[in-house]
């Protein structure tokens, strides 16, 4: 795959980047966030109702989460009348983390490591440097615990008297939580003063998706229950669709701190995405272009919305997908036909890279992309005159181990197969090559006559 020139687009960077929008990052997110108005109203009616919140924010994969939190920490860290401190950095939920010890450490280096990055001078405080010393000492203690404070330089002066932690004594490691959290509220930072903070805690999916880790996540919120009640301390877990209704609803002891109900973030609109990518290419136009030339047309970004039901990720990896196989120098933005092609041809190459296939495997890959619904390996044998047996082990195995098809659905028996999600694009290729030779010919037909 060959990498874009985004030079050539009158851009200085990859507006189709798919990580998620944060504080601090070269895409400025006060500019580059869009929509979820109505979320953000609920957010700012909750926060302002109470000194306390606690809620689950799900969603499915790559809709927006994690940047949605991030923009109303930065909301509320710099815009509102009262203000919330918060690191910028999540804390991620790995299987690490799901203890109340592991919990409140990763809570207090975070907060200490953005604290430093606003003010470096505050870490002289007596408070921060015993608190910065601390952590330092326990996490050399287990250099495999992956932890936010690792090299923020915090504390390195051995001048402070504090025990080792061999063990931690919980009511110790509370304290010093509060204490930070006293410290925040009373001492200005970077210029501004916060009444509370926001803890922000990411990816649940991840662990979820692990064998056996359910019960260890329900148990984890258990343990930490009573933290989560701490005064002017703002809470927001982000997980998978089902978070709240498998994780926290059957423990009511665990469900009476939560907000009643977890905010379900729904996909972008259509016209909210075209005007997503339309404000990166504004923020990113380079500063010696006089205007910046759209890769593709809204039509485009209209269509992979459809493919991939409004998961904004995947319609990004496609558009760079279609950047990539770019080789000509660009004039307009390419319409539906050109774009899809070129999206074919990168998928084709990936396959082409993840698993060598011949050239009778093609073909039937071939034409169960061409089919509009998902066929059983009967109606393919039957299809391309091969031998049912044949299709089953020599055929179809490869594919599904490459991950390039699946079983789409059951019927009794009968078993219906179709493309993964990656590669369901590859259901135009044919229609759009054929459209783009056809038009070619015709034009050449017509230069002829010249
Ligand atoms: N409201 C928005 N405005 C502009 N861009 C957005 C918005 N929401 C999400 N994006 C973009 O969409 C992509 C996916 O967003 P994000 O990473 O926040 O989703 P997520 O739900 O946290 O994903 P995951 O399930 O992988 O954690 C990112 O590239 C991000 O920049
Ligand atoms: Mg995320």
């Amino acid at each position: 795959m060959r990498i874009a020139n985004w030079q050539h687009f009158g851009l200085r960077e990859n507006p189709y980047d798919t990580s998620p929008l944060k504080e601090g990052a070269s895409l400025p997110i006060q500019k580059a966030f869009v929509g979820r108005e109505k979320e953000q109203t609920f957010l700012d009616h909750l926060f302002l109702s109470g000194n306390r919140v606690c809620l689950a924010v799900c969603g499915d994969v790559g809709v927006g989460k994690t940047s949605m939190v991030n923009f109303h920490k930065f909301q509320w860290k710099y815009h509102k009348e009262q203000l919330l401190f918060s690191s910028r950095k999540e804390i991620e939920a790995h299987r690490n983390l799901l203890t109340k010890e592991a919990f409140l450490l990763e809570i207090i280096g975070s907060l200490l490591r953005e604290i430093e990055l606003l003010d470096s001078t505050l870490v002289k405080d007596e408070l921060l440097a015993k608190l910065g010393t601390f952590l330092d000492i326990t996490y050399k203690k287990d250099l495999s615990f992956e932890a936010n404070i690792m090299g923020s330089g915090i504390g390195m002066s051995r001048d402070t008297v504090i025990d080792k932690p061999d063990h931690l004594p919980m009511a110790k490691l509370e304290g010093y939580f509060q204490d930070l959290l006293e410290f925040i509220r009373r001492n200005e930072i970077g210029g501004y003063r916060y009444s509370g903070i926001i803890v922000h805690v990411n990816n649940f999916d991840v662990v979820l998706r692990e064998e056996d880790q359910r019960h260890r996540v329900v148990q984890f919120f258990g343990e930490i229950r009573d933290l989560l009640q701490t005064p002017n301390a703002f809470f927001l877990f982000l997980g998978p669709s089902g978070f709240f209704r498998q994780i926290i609803a059957p423990e009511q002891r665990v469900k009476s701190i939560f907000h009643p109900a977890p905010m379900m973030l729904e996909p972008l609109s259509k016209k909210e995405i075209v005007h997503t990518l339309d404000e990166r290419m504004n923020i990113l136009k380079s500063e010696t272009a006089q205007k910046y030339i759209k890769p593709v047309s809204d039509e485009v970004v209209f269509r992979l919305y459809d493919i991939y039901q409004g998961d904004i990720r995947s319609i990004m990896s496609a558009l760079n997908d279609i950047v990539s196989q770019y080789s000509e120098q660009v004039r307009s933005p390419l319409v539906l036909d050109e774009a899809m092609v070129l999206l074919g041809d990168a998928l084709w190459e990936r396959i082409s890279q993840t698993v060598s296939l011949t050239r009778e495997q093609k073909q039937l890959l071939l034409h169960i992309a061409a089919s509009p619904s998902p066929l059983t390996q009967k109606q393919v044998a039957e299809d391309l005159h091969k031998e049912p047996a044949n299709i089953s082990g020599y055929y179809f195995r490869r594919l599904k181990d490459a991950g390039v098809i699946e079983l789409k659905e059951q019927k009794g028996k009968l078993k219906y197969w179709g493309l993964t999600s990656q590669y369901l694009p590859l259901h135009e290729y044919s229609a759009s090559l054929i459209r783009l030779k056809e038009g070619q010919s015709e034009l050449d037909h017509q230069l002829s006559m010249f």
